[in-house]
């Protein structure tokens, strides 16, 4: 693919132009302002795919925001490849955190990125890492040396849940077939210690509601002979862990499947500096399950947090009140084997179960998905990391990730297909913080390794 990789050293500042300007379209899905951004956002891509040559670029309207689809068939007989991606982002609240607008892209160097980052939301995740996938198609269509099928599908609501996607594969699957799936929306190691990941964690995510009084009370007429919804949901949180740092949920590990002591000593090769981790995030120690190490706790063991809590009185000065309500939302994430359903219920059957007759508490499930983990005796992972060494000069590291792509799960499911996930993004780069970043050696280390996956994979499938 030796005119491919020249089409791509030659347009290399256009690339760049061009994931620029979808970076300026604000695609936030989670808030209805954006409603025609996400429409625009869409549209954009679907330009620059019918631009390319990419045929049946279709926009698929849903209940929510619109799903992107395009393929190019070379041959039947070729197997097929299904890029998946997101164009929607997070919001990009607190906009004051920002050190330049979130939707207008500056490039800047850092410690990490001496070659420059660009700083915008969607940099990283999902918009830069899903149109690598644009660009090296591009190239490979220009030069005539795309050596499979390829089938891209886009969505907008990634990071609201992917709430229509999984009726979409349902309906669409004639549409969708494929031989495996290819995704970059996770991260590497370091930009000189190229990863693989081949796990990703599940999610339930909850809402409570916890009720005192019927009324907002004087903390002085009525405090001592109430309870307190705050002090009462404080105290059921924090029992949910024990000192050991483990889940009190009745049930909760049941079904986590243990790794065992030879994978985790091999997975704790894997680079990692406790110091400088501490120093990037300004901490005198880390926390978290006894027994495990930290890239242990965030990666082959659930977890439950507190993402956010209110209640009472948060204004100016000091108001003396007991308040009605209390408010938190609360995220577990899941390991393989566990079930996003049926923690979904644990968690609700204990909480309602803790709660004293004193206080009313009301539970309500948000989005949840399925952890999935991908094999590495596969073509596809075969081709990953040859394409990845190829690339990069090392041999990839498999790690498992800590986040959530729940529609791996769905893939697996609706469509029988593997899951590859060959991100290039770093940990470092604050997706879904103030001052999402990606590196441009990122970004066209993306665009050169893809096409090297497209071989090996072709070629793999061909002797198979
Ligand atoms: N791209 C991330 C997931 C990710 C990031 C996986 C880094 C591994 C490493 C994705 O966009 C995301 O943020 N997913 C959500 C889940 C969703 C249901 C909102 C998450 O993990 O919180
Ligand atoms: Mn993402
Ligand atoms: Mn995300």
């Amino acid at each position: 693919m030796i005119k491919t990789q020249e089409y791509i050293s030659s347009n290399k500042e256009r690339f760049l132009d061009e994931l620029l300007d979808l970076l300026r379209i604000p695609s936030v899905s989670a808030d209805s302002n954006h409603n025609g951004d996400m429409i625009k956002a869409a549209e954009h891509l679907m330009t620059d795919m019918l631009k390319i040559g990419l045929d049946h670029v279709t926009k698929f309207e849903t209940p929510g925001h619109p799903i992107v689809y395009a393929a190019k068939m070379v041959d039947p007989a070729l197997p097929t490849i299904l890029v998946y991606g997101h164009y929607d982002v997070q919001p990009p609240d607190p906009l004051d955190l920002w050190d330049s607008p979130p939707f207008e892209p500056v490039i800047k160097k850092t410690d990490i990125h001496p070659e420059g980052a660009i700083f915008a939301r969607g940099s990283c995740d999902d918009k830069g890492q899903a149109f690598m996938h644009v660009k090296a198609v591009e190239a490979m269509i220009a030069q005539g040396e795309l050596p499979c099928n390829v089938k891209f599908l886009l969505e907008g609501e990634e990071e609201v849940g992917s709430d229509n996607l999984g009726d979409f594969c349902e309906s669409h699957k004639e549409l969708l077939s494929c031989d495996v799936v290819l995704i970059s929306d996770t991260s590497i190691i370091a930009n000189d210690v190229p990863s693989i990941t081949v796990g990703l964690r599940g999610l339930s995510y909850m809402e409570v509601e916890v009720t005192g009084p019927n009324r907002d009370l004087h903390s002085g007429v009525y405090g001592g002979g109430v309870a307190n919804p705050i002090n009462n949901l404080c105290n059921m949180i924090s029992n949910m862990k024990d000192e050991k740092g483990h889940i009190t949920i009745p049930g909760f590990y049941d079904d986590v499947v243990d790794v065992s002591v030879s994978d985790r000593n091999e997975m704790n090769k894997a680079p990692f500096n406790l110091d400088d981790y501490k120093k990037d995030l300004q901490l005198a120690d880390v926390q978290g399950e006894e027994g495990y190490t930290t890239l242990e706790r965030t990666s082959i063991r659930p977890t439950l947090d507190v993402n956010g809590m209110w209640g009472g009185y948060i204004g100016e000065g000091a108001k003396t009140v007991l308040p009605s309500k209390a408010f938190a939302k609360i995220s577990m994430r899941l390991v393989p084997n566990q079930s996003s359903e049926k923690i979904t219920k644990l968690f609700t059957d204990y909480f309602n179960e803790v709660a004293p007759d004193a206080i009313k508490v009301k539970v309500t499930p948000h989005h949840g998905g399925e952890p999935a983990v991908t094999p590495t005796d596969t073509p596809e992972y075969k081709a990953a990391h040859l394409a990845m060494k190829e690339a990069f000069g090392k041999d990839p590291i498999p790690v498992r990730g800590g986040g959530s792509i729940p529609i791996v799960a769905l893939f697996e499911d609706v469509l029988s297909v593997k899951t590859v996930l060959m991100g290039f993004g770093l940990d470092s780069d604050d997706i879904h913080s103030p001052n999402e970043h990606y590196g441009i050696f990122n970004f066209y280390k993306g665009i050169e390794t893809i096409p090297h996956f497209y071989k090996n994979y072709a070629a793999l499938k061909a002797h198979a």
